[in-house]
């Protein structure tokens, strides 16, 4: 099957119907000022109490590709092929000092306020999800995956500071030929009443 070809500058509609993790790439370089693009979405990006812990480690240089995909246990997979690799991450330290900020305390009577969930790791999915529409935007594919030692693995390769946790990394680039369906079997898609609920659970 022939690899699909994105048109570039597409309503938001036509990203969604395409948004999939693709699993196939060329391995012909993007230029730089794509790459600047997809991950420039990162100032659109929402955070809590704009806290901004979201980051993006981008990836072209060969000898570092090779090393993070062999670490993340892809070498031999489409993963070869991507020209770009993103590592997304974020940081918790700057969402307590960011709530341990004056406009912040006066409104919870001076003491930091404590989440339910922890809103570092929701924003660097937002953020994920971000990147991953404008890759396609751009008329490229995208998928994104994750590894149980992410976080020593690229501490180690790319030097991350200690409060910065990866969520995982990104893969970018011109689509290859992938199967149609990927990873969104149909068989295992819920249906939307499962999902989805009116006015209450
Ligand atoms: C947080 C997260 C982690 C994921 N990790 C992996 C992974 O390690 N390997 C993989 O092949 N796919 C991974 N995926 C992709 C999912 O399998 C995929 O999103 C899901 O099956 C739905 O398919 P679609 O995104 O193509 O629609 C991950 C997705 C998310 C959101």
């Amino acid at each position: 099957m022939a690899p699909t070809v994105y048109g570039p500058r597409m309503e938001l509609r036509d990203i969604l119907r395409r948004r999939r993790m693709h699993r196939a790439f060329l391995p012909d370089p993007i230029p730089r000022e794509q790459i600047e693009r997809i991950a420039g979405v990162i100032r659109r990006a929402p955070s809590g109490g704009f806290s901004q812990g979201g980051s993006i480690v981008v990836v072209t240089d060969d000898d570092v590709k090779r090393e993070l995909i062999e670490r993340f246990e892809m070498t031999g997979t489409y993963a070869d092929d991507a020209p770009v690799l993103m590592v997304i991450s974020a940081n918790e330290a700057l969402y307590h000092a960011r709530y341990n900020e004056a406009d912040k305390l006066a409104v919870t009577g001076g003491v930091e306020v404590t989440w339910p969930v922890p809103y570092w790791f929701v924003d660097a999915g937002a953020l994920m999800t971000l990147v991953l529409l404008v890759t396609i935007d751009e008329g490229l594919a995208g998928a994104f995956i994750g590894h149980p030692d992410q976080k020593r693995i690229c501490d180690e390769v790319l030097g991350l500071p200690e409060d910065v946790v990866p969520i995982g990394l990104a893969f970018i680039g011109m689509p290859g030929t992938a199967p149609e369906i990927g990873s969104r079997l149909k068989s295992r898609q819920r249906p939307a009443e499962d999902l989805i609920h009116w006015q209450r659970w």
